[in-house]
């Protein structure tokens, strides 16, 4: 019986567990890896600013992602909508097989690294991914 019990509830909780905002871990990632006093205005700031790339447009992260971050985006090359960035906007899965937000470690740093080097030309380092995630979590 009571391994009945146990077996359903963990069932019921390991989606619920599986799914669970890492922001708090990759912020102390970050910290262990020389982060240091992560600081969500200079992420807020850095979000929007805009830099020239070679071909000579502008670009930020609100490029694709928006300033209002709680709003949906567009991706500026293949015109596809994002999802809302803000953990705070309900989950809609836009295709199949799409995860809340910040729940995989390896899709948040896949998508650091390619989308720092499309804005920037250059990986972001900790301390800039830190600060846009402390920008992040709260909205
Ligand atoms: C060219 C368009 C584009 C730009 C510019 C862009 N992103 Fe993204 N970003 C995407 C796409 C596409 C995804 C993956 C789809 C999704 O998660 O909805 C994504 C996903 C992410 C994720 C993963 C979130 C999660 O749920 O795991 C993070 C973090 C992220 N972007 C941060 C940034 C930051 C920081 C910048 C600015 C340096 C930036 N992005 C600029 C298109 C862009």
């Amino acid at each position: 019986m009571k391994k009945v019990v146990i077996l359903g509830l963990a069932i019921c909780f390991a989606p619920a567990l599986a799914q669970a905002n890492l922001i708090p871990e990759m912020l102390s990632q970050y910290e262990a890896e020389g982060g240091s006093n992560f600081d969500a205005a200079a992420g807020k700031k850095m979000w929007s600013q805009e830099f020239a790339s070679e071909d000579g447009d502008m670009r930020s992260c609100a490029t694709c992602h928006n300033s209002d971050v709680r709003t949906a985006g567009k991706h500026k090359k293949t015109g596809k909508v994002i999802a809302a960035m803000a953990p705070s906007v309900p989950f809609v899965a836009l295709e199949e097989g799409d995860e809340p937000r910040y729940t995989d470690v390896k899709k948040i740093e896949k998508w650091f690294k390619r989308n720092c080097k499309w804005t920037y030309g250059r990986e972001c380092t900790v301390q800039e991914k830190g600060d846009f995630l402390m920008f992040l979590k709260d909205q």
